[in-house]
């Protein structure tokens, strides 16, 4: 059999059993392209997390990683949620731990915690908000303005996300996204020398995102072709803009679904190597296999997930 063949016989098998098990697929736009072909619903970690909420579906497919397929069970405690591969973790959700975060707390009295959906479900049960990069902007600023606020793990959409709101009570973890942190602005400066008519796209966790809002600032890059978005909203600026080139700072797999979308437009990695290692473990296999075997069931204990959920709701109401 040739992989065309092997590979259509995997995705025909897998519709079979997914009708059989009433499934839906979710995935992230940084899966692989064969994974992100099969998907009901293709998105951000907000939209899919919105997905999660309101399916019907009995069983939830998550291509994606373990804190992403923990907040949809957290969502659906009596839905079956399943994680093709258990190893696809996350290096920003492990830059905090609830202990780490307990301590944080205790040092700032009062303060209240805005974190970033990739977390663990113990650190959003001790959370007040849970945020994306694409609603976080909204979250902060729909807090008291005199409300001191603690925000984690990510310290590059921390500084994004400061410097928009204009906070000066917002203290940042320092944590990061091992993939996102090493897109540099050496990178973007070499990539937008060779296409200086490109659209810039960053995501607010790069390691490149406070040198671009810096040069932002100082006009060394038009405001109106550098955009610090969301995957999802990176999506849907490559559609809507008229340019006919772009540079895209972020985790490639994304470039995938862009290029599909607009055949005519040309996309470019600000780093070719900014590849996630967690995101790439589902393969059609093992989608297969999870649908088949029921395999790999993410569960989260009650009293966490009742704690966690209150976080995770107020961050799909907002943005
Ligand atoms: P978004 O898709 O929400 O922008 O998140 C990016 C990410 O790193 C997910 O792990
Ligand atoms: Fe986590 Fe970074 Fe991978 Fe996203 S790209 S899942 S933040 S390690």
């Amino acid at each position: 059999m040739t992989m065309t063949e092997t590979k259509s016989r995997l995705v025909e098998e897998i519709q079979q059993w997914k009708e059989k098990r009433n499934a839906i697929i979710l995935a992230h736009n940084y899966e692989i392209p064969e994974v992100q072909d099969i998907a009901d619903v293709l998105g951000d970690s907000l939209m899919l997390a919105r997905a999660a909420a309101e399916t019907t579906a009995d069983v939830i497919v998550f291509c994606g990683v373990h804190f992403m397929a923990e907040t949809a069970a957290i969502l659906n405690p009596e839905k079956t949620v399943l994680l093709p591969d258990l190893e696809a973790g996350c290096s920003l959700a492990d830059s905090i731990t609830a202990d780490q975060l307990r301590q944080w707390k205790a040092e700032h009295p009062g303060a209240v915690v805005v974190a970033y959906v990739n977390t663990t479900a113990e650190v959003k049960a001790l959370s007040d908000y849970c945020c994306t990069s694409s609603n976080a902007v909204d979250i902060v600023n729909s807090i008291p303005a005199d409300q001191e606020i603690l925000f984690l793990p990510d310290m590059f959409l921390g500084s994004f996300v400061q410097k928009e709101t204009g906070r000066d009570n917002m203290q940042i973890w320092m944590g990061e996204c091992h993939v996102h942190a090493g897109i540099q602005p050496g990178h973007v400066d070499e990539v937008m020398a060779q296409h200086p008519d490109a659209d810039l796209l960053v995501h607010p966790e790069c390691g490149c995102s406070t040198s671009s809002m810096y040069q932002l600032s100082e006009g060394m890059l038009p405001k109106e072709k550098t955009h610090i978005l969301s995957t999802g909203n990176m999506l849907k600026h490559s559609k809507n803009a008229d340019a006919s080139e772009f540079v895209i700072a972020t985790e490639v797999g994304i470039i995938h679904q862009m290029q599909k979308q607009n055949p005519d437009k040309r996309f470019i990695a600000a780093n070719e190597q900014a590849i996630c290692p967690f995101m790439k473990m589902i393969t059609l296999e093992k989608v297969l296999d999870a649908l088949k075997e029921n395999q790999h069931v993410i569960t989260v204990d009650k009293e966490t997930a009742d704690q966690a959920k209150l976080a995770i709701e107020r961050m799909i109401a907002i943005g």
